[in-house]
């Protein structure tokens, strides 16, 4: 069961997820919080994350999809979409700080 870190600005929050669930799935059932509009399905960009740039290259590669959104947002190079990855031991993510919090 990988364990992962929720970087916030009040301090780092440790996650353990489930094996086969997203990012966004691992968190919300911890009970933090991500946004999300589309529940998940890759749409919306609201969950968008800064992942650490050690595992940029070991998590699954971006969908054109994401990589679509993700560009269309202007989002940061190290960002990824948590519903689209799996967490990784020690994968550290941080809320898009330009997305409004609402943890
Ligand atoms: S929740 Fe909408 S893109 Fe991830």
């Amino acid at each position: 069961m990988p364990d992962f870190l929720l970087l916030l600005p009040e301090g780092d929050v440790p996650i353990a997820a489930e094996p086969e669930e997203s990012v966004l799935a691992a968190v919300l059932r911890a009970g933090r919080n991500l946004q999300t509009v589309c529940k998940g399905r890759g749409m919306c960009g609201a969950c968008r994350v800064r992942v650490g740039e050690e595992f940029l290259g070991l998590l699954t590669p971006p969908s054109l999809t994401e990589t679509r959104l993700l560009h269309y947002l202007k989002s940061a190079p190290n960002s990824r979409l948590a519903c689209q990855i799996r967490p990784l031991n020690g994968l550290r993510v941080t809320p898009d700080p330009n997305l409004p919090r609402t943890l």
